[in-house]
C-alpha cells in the first residue's frame, strides 16, 4: 500500500556539511512531482552523493549528513523496507539488467515481480522505450546485445511505466542517441520528479532548476527560467545536427557536399 498519495509527494532535502566539515548553505531544497532538475557540478564534487540521500532517505546517516524527509515527516517504513513500494527509480550508467534473458523475458519477470495487472506491458514499455531512441529495441532480443542508449532507454520506460516510479534519479546516462527533450518532455507529462547528474548542457538547458556542487557542497540553486532561452535554442539546434551528423556516418555515409548545420 503506498501511504502517501504520489500527487502530493514532497521531498525535503536539508543541509549537511561539505567535505572538508563547514556546514553547507543551503536552506532545504523541495521536490515535487513534475520538478525537472539537473545537478551539474565537476568530478567529485558529490553529485551522486546529494542523489544517494535522496535514494536511501538519508537520516543523517551517509556521508554528507544530510536530512531527507517526506511530506515534511521521516519516510514511512514502507519506502524503506519494501522495494515494491519504493519511489524512487536510480539509473546510473553502471545499472546493468540480468544479461542473459532477451528483452521480454526481463520486462516480464520484472512485470511479475512488482505485481503489475495492467494489460500489454510489456509492449507498451518497449514502445516508451522507443519513443527516446533512434536504434529501435526488439522483445525477443538479449539484453546484453543493446546498445548502451538502448539499455538507458529501457531503464527510464522500465522505471515509468513498470515501477511506476514517481521520482527518477539518473546519474550522467547521457548517451548519445537519446532524444533528451523527447525523454524531459515525457517525464514531465508525466508528472514524474526527475533528477538529472550531467554534464549535458541541453539536459541543463531543459531543467527548470540547476543544483551547482562543489567539494561535497551544494553551492547554488538557480531558475534561470527565460533567460537562457537564446542559448536553449541555440544548443537545441547544435544537438540535433549533431545527432543527424551522428546518425549519417553510422549508417556508413562520408559526409560532404552538404555544408555543416544546413
Ligand atoms: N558532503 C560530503 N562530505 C563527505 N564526503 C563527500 C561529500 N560529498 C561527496 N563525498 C564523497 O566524495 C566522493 C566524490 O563524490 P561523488 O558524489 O562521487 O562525486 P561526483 O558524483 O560529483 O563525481 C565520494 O567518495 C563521496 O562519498
Ligand atoms: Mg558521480
Amino acid at each position: 500500500m503506498n501511504i502517501v498519495n504520489d500527487e502530493q509527494l514532497l521531498i525535503t532535502v536539508y543541509p549537511g556539511y561539505t567535505k572538508t566539515g563547514e556546514p553547507e548553505g543551503f536552506e532545504s531544497i523541495e521536490i515535487r512531482p513534475g520538478d525537472i532538475i539537473t545537478i551539474v557540478g565537476p568530478t567529485g564534487s558529490g553529485k551522486t552523493a546529494f542523489i544517494n540521500d535522496i535514494e536511501v532517505f538519508a537520516q543523517r546517516d551517509t556521508v554528507t549528513g544530510r536530512n531527507v524527509t517526506v511530506n515534511g515527516g521521516v519516510p514511512p517504513e514502507s519506502f524503506v523496507r519494501d522495494p515494491a513500494n519504493k519511489p524512487i527509480a536510480m539509473i546510473t550508467q553502471n545499472t546493468k539488467c540480468l544479461a542473459d534473458l532477451t528483452v521480454d523475458e526481463f520486462l516480464d519477470m520484472h512485470i511479475i515481480a512488482r505485481n503489475n495487472k495492467e494489460c500489454n506491458t510489456c509492449e507498451k514499455t518497449i514502445e516508451l522505450a522507443n519513443r527516446f531512441m533512434g536504434e529501435k529495441i526488439r522483445g525477443e532480443v538479449r539484453i546484453s546485445a543493446l546498445s548502451g542508449g538502448q539499455t538507458r532507454s529501457l531503464m527510464i520506460a522500465d522505471a515509468v511505466i513498470i515501477s511506476q516510479a514517481p521520482i527518477l534519479l539518473l546519474d550522467e546516462i547521457e548517451n548519445a542517441g537519446i532524444f533528451k527533450e523527447e525523454v524531459v518532455n515525457h517525464l514531465k507529462k508525466l508528472n514524474k520528479a526527475v533528477l538529472f547528474v550531467t554534464h549535458d548542457p541541453y539536459i541543463a538547458l531543459l531543467s527548470d532548476r540547476r543544483i551547482v556542487m562543489r567539494n561535497g557542497e551544494v553551492t547554488a540553486v538557480l531558475e534561470p527560467g527565460d533567460s537562457e532561452k537564446e542559448f536553449l535554442m541555440k544548443v537545441s539546434q547544435i544537438d540535433h545536427t549533431l545527432s543527424e551528423i551522428r546518425e549519417r556516418i553510422r549508417v556508413g555515409e562520408v559526409l560532404g557536399g552538404v555544408a555543416f548545420g544546413s
